[in-house]
């Protein structure tokens, strides 16, 4: 089958790409809705699709993922009820209801959880403070939405006295949202790419927009933020997931950083865009350590990879000569360069971080790490000081520092797949297989990309085999699916 013509139709539409293993939900949805309109075959489908709004949904109900539970990144939602809401509040000059939007919020665990969260803090009278409501593309998913009624496995992450609290029990297996919080939401069929679905949606002080980004491309990312920023209130924000927010720092919306966590606004509140200090010589600065714990940093506005003042870079004939030895696993003569380098220019940070890579793969840890530190005090955003400081961490088994090393990694970087990888592992290790899964998917959303992507890595020369790493995330995505399913069983 040519999927050529249904990608940029679907694309083109409502933004969802489909690449690599990502085309098989396409493939086995076209067989479904060829099969059921009974047409002759794929082209005479495609000609029948193209102008059908109702067969176009349908198909695309198929190839959406839902994937959601209720208190999902709950530090979000504490953000919202202690910092953004107390804020908004305090600015408003009428007593009409604060609005919030869940766009793309699948079968509703996430606008329920926004109730469940302001009720917590504001009592009964979140009922009247706030109008909640949810948007989807997905109609099936609105649907269930609409109902409230979910199983087992979307209270995964909810402490169960929230769940005795908000919900009432249906049968053994299913429980309703009670019906003072179900009142609350109001569900609308929203496709994030056409406007002529937003007209209900105006003036939004909150939009949630999680977990959805990571579907699109850049360019529809950009397209897609413009939109919400369109119905948003000229001091409303825009909360993105922890793992997407960089990814659609796009300059459309301005991050902010509170609390270390993040999220966008239409215009710079207080506190300020998160700010940069580029690392400056000589009295005494923050080092990237002091920087690092406990929370997470702001990324570098501009520029994306500041060069260090002092630094001049060794001659690419050298540096290149010493990379070349490093990945042949030749380290006493890449030593010998680099040590040469690093005595022409200290803090020539290329040189350090082959340093450090050596030093890892000799299971010199403390060196190592002492290394990537003194990268990180003139390229506080280093990818690669971030990824030799995980893995130092993680082939020692101390795995929360290696999540966190990580996690920076992802933060500084979102397309270094390697740190998603190494994620799910760690999680999965931990049997936090949620949040495994998710991370393994970000590695394959990565992987899946064309052409073959780069590992968002400046110069250490990691050596992981996209195609094998591939390979491994979708078979512990099958085997954290096939759990899922025991479970909500
Ligand atoms: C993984 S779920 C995220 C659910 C929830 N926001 C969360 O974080 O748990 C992604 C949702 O985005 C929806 N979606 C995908 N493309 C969309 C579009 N163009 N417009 C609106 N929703 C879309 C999908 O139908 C799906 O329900």
């Amino acid at each position: 089958m040519n999927l050529t013509p249904f990608k940029e139709l679907i694309k083109q539409r409502c933004g969802l790409i489909f690449e690599g293993v990502g085309e098989k939900p396409l493939v086995d949805g076209l067989h479904k809705r060829i099969a059921a309109n009974g047409a002759e075959n794929a082209t005479a489908y495609y000609a029948a699709l193209h102008g059908n709004d109702l067969e176009f949904h349908e198909l695309v109900c198929l190839l959406t993922i839902n994937e959601t539970y209720f208190y999902r990144e709950p530090e979000q939602l504490q953000l919202l009820a202690d910092c953004l809401v107390p804020r908004i509040l305090a600015r408003k000059q009428d007593a009409a209801p604060l609005r919030i939007l869940s766009a793309g919020c699948s079968t509703g665990e996430e606008p329920y959880s926004i109730a469940m969260a302001l009720r917590e803090k504001y009592g009964e009278s979140a009922a009247r403070m706030f109008r909640l409501e949810g948007g989807d593309i997905d109609k099936g998913a609105l649907e269930k939405a609409r109902v409230g009624r979910y199983s087992e496995f979307s209270f995964r992450a909810l402490e169960p006295a929230l769940r005795e609290r908000y919900f009432e029990r249906h049968g053994k297996w299913a429980w309703n949202v009670r019906a003072d919080l179900h009142e609350q939401v109001e569900f609308h069929h929203l496709n994030l790419l056409d406007k002529s679905t937003h007209h209900a949606l105006p003036d939004y002080d909150i939009i949630f927009f999680r977990n959805v980004s990571i579907y699109f491309d850049t360019p529809t990312r950009r397209r897609i933020q413009q939109h919400l920023a369109a119905l948003l209130k000229d001091d409303g924000c825009l909360i993105i997931g922890t793992a997407e927010t960089l990814a659609n720092d796009l300059g459309v919306l301005n991050l902010v950083e509170e609390n270390g966590l993040f999220y966008f606004a239409k215009q710079p509140l207080a506190p300020r865009r998160p700010h940069f200090e580029v690392p400056v010589l000589p009295e005494r600065r923050k080092t990237a350590t002091d920087w690092l714990a406990p929370a997470p940093l702001p990324r570098p506005a501009v520029p994306e990879r500041p060069a260090a003042p002092q630094s001049v870079a060794p001659s690419p004939a050298n540096i290149d000569e010493a990379l070349r030895l490093t990945r042949e696993k030749h380290y006493e003569e890449a030593l010998a360069i680099i040590v040469r380098l690093l005595e022409q220019q200290p803090v020539a940070s290329d040189a350090l971080l082959l340093k450090a890579h050596i030093q890892l793969h000799r299971k010199e840890y403390a060196a190592a790490e002492e290394t990537a530190q003194r990268v990180l005090k003139s390229e506080a955003w280093s990818v690669d000081a971030f990824v030799v400081l995980a893995l130092a961490a993680k082939w020692r088994n101390q795995n929360a520092d290696a999540v966190k090393w990580f996690k920076q990694a992802v933060y500084a970087r979102n397309e270094c797949w390697p740190a998603h990888y190494y994620l799910g592992e760690l999680y999965r290790a931990d049997n936090e297989l949620e949040k495994a899964r998710r991370a393994y998917r970000v590695a394959l959303q990565l992987l899946s990309g064309q052409p073959a992507p780069g590992d968002g890595l400046s110069i250490i020369p990691l050596g992981l085999p996209p195609t094998e790493v591939r390979f491994l995330c979708e078979h512990q995505i099958a085997k954290l699916d096939g759990l899922r399913a025991v479970a909500a069983q």
